[in-house]
């Protein structure tokens, strides 16, 4: 807590479990997870989408039903805050829902792309959601397929994001890994580089994470309640958020 207090330079790496209060299902929890119901290579990789595009879109849509009717939640909304508190803060989201945003985040490191957009596969141009009663949508300038703008499983990271995360990361004096099962590469070394670059790394999450960056502290519980605990505590003219 006094570590953050006094750091210049915050860099907070959120996961699923950030929007699992705003009912959005994370990916590895037993019963509830995606991958618990879902096989991800038949639903999240390039070789999937060209193999049954139709089948890949159709549960992305679904996905983005979820997210059209879900609201930012505690969790969200104390990191928008927290933003404006700290001289240097980095959200860096393996998230695709875009609730950091409606929550006021104006700076989001999207590491995984976003569901709010679709891609043409032909351009790489960035096209709005198309209406999903005809699928596989087409690129409205082209006619190419579109896909949804998120990594899939074997893709690359969008460049300039990962650029930004590793150097926030090597940077900063807190990192905070939120809501994450710190599983997924390059996501989960970003606490590695923090460390080494002597930054005070904390795990907030309701189970601790398999892999932790050595000399690392772990909180537990949910993100919706410790994070606004957390803004109270170190800034006590903010009030504490608890709807
Ligand atoms: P996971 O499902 O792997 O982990 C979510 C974590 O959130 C778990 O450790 C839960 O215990 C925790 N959790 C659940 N509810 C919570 C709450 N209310 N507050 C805080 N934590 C809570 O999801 P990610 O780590 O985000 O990638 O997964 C990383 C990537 O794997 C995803 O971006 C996705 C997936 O495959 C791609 O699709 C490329």
């Amino acid at each position: 807590m006094a570590a953050l207090r006094t750091a210049e330079r915050v860099v907070a790496l959120t996961g699923a479990g950030v929007s699992a209060e705003s009912g959005l299902p994370t990916f590895r929890e037993a019963q509830t997870g995606l991958w618990a119901r879902y096989r991800p290579e038949e639903l999240a990789t390039p070789e999937a989408f060209d193999m049954d595009p139709r089948l890949v879109w159709e549960w992305y849509a679904w996905r983005h039903s979820l997210v059209e009717r879900a609201v930012p939640n505690a969790a969200h909304r104390t990191l928008a805050k927290m933003a404006a508190l700290i001289p240097n803060f980095t959200l860096v989201t393996q998230n695709i829902d875009g609730l950091h945003q409606q929550a006021g985040s104006l700076r989001v490191v999207e590491l995984h792309g976003s569901i709010r957009h679709a891609r043409c596969i032909r351009e790489g141009a960035i096209r709005p959601w198309p209406p999903t009663n005809d699928l596989p949508p087409s690129c409205p300038e082209c006619g190419a397929l579109l896909r949804p703008d998120v990594v899939w499983f074997g893709e690359p990271l969008p460049s300039s994001a990962l650029a930004q995360a590793v150097h926030a990361a090597s940077q900063c004096d807190v990192f905070l890994s939120i809501g994450t099962s710190g599983v997924v590469e390059p996501a989960a070394s970003l606490a590695y580089h923090a460390a080494q670059g002597g930054a005070t790394v904390a795990y907030l999450n309701p189970e601790r994470p398999k892999n932790t960056a050595p000399g690392s502290f772990y909180v537990c519980g949910l993100a919706g309640d410790i994070l606004p605990a957390l803004l109270g505590a170190v800034w006590p003219d903010q009030g504490v958020d608890t709807e």
